[in-house]
């Protein structure tokens, strides 16, 4: 690929931002040499104004998504994409939601431009545990572990029974509940079949991967120990 593509597709600017960038003697070798449009593509040794590119396409990175954000990238109000650098959003390929959450769901939330990997996550195959804490608005009545547990619940409008899932109660209206598929407002739903309703949710894990420290609304690039935790569940 040509320089000048690699760069736009990064989001630093159309290919013509990016060629004038390259007149204008921005982008440079590591040497600090001015580089060409149709150089050859070293990506770790180019620097624009001096500083290293952001890394090429292949991204995986964790959020810990605040309430109040949605993971549309087309929603008028906050988007998760806010909460990452500018020209994240203006990569090619996209970089896009691993899944989603709510707008009034927090926690883990991954976002990768990688679709094979998007989709070794996400199969129904892959059963890859994801991990809620729910805080409810009734107090929970004894059954609900079994009736996740059993592969028979049946979600209103829907024609395939829930996986077994798996409920610890934590307190008379907390729970952790553990899933191995992610069927639309699942956690959600799953309550309100019970008669329940769920005030707040938050996602600690999903697969191996937990947020760690990472604070609300801060964001960090997983790196080959992360993909390896993250499958290793
Ligand atoms: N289940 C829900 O109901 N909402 C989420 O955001 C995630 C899982």
């Amino acid at each position: 690929m040509k320089l000048v593509k690699h760069i736009a597709n990064l989001g630093y600017g159309s290919r013509k931002d990016v060629q004038w960038m390259f007149r204008e003697g921005r982008i440079t070798n590591a040497a600090g040499e001015v580089l060409y449009a149709d150089d050859p593509l070293d990506h770790d040794d180019v620097r624009i104004d001096g500083d290293a590119l952001d890394p090429p396409p292949g991204l995986l990175l964790m959020l810990h998504k605040p309430v109040n954000t949605t993971c549309s990238t087309k929603d008028r109000g906050r988007v998760v994409f806010d909460l990452l650098p500018p020209r994240y959003r203006l990569r090619s390929p996209a970089l896009s939601t691993v899944g989603r959450l709510d707008r009034d769901t927090s926690g883990l939330l991954l976002l990768t431009d990688d679709g094979q990997l998007l989709h070794r996550i996400i199969a129904p195959k892959s059963r890859l545990p994801k991990v809620y804490l729910a805080t409810l608005a009734g107090d929970l009545r004894g059954d609900e572990a079994a009736a996740f547990a059993s592969g028979t619940l049946m979600l209103e409008g829907e024609q395939t029974p829930l996986l077994p899932a798996e409920l610890e109660v934590l307190g008379p209206r907390s729970a952790r509940l553990t899933l191995h598929e992610g069927r639309y407002h699942q956690v959600r739903r799953m309550f309100a079949a019970l008669g329940n309703h769920v005030d707040a949710l938050h996602r600690e894990r999903v697969g191996g991967l937990t947020l760690g420290a990472l604070p609300a609304g801060e964001w960090r690039m997983l790196g080959d120990a992360d993909r390896a935790q993250l499958f290793a569940s």
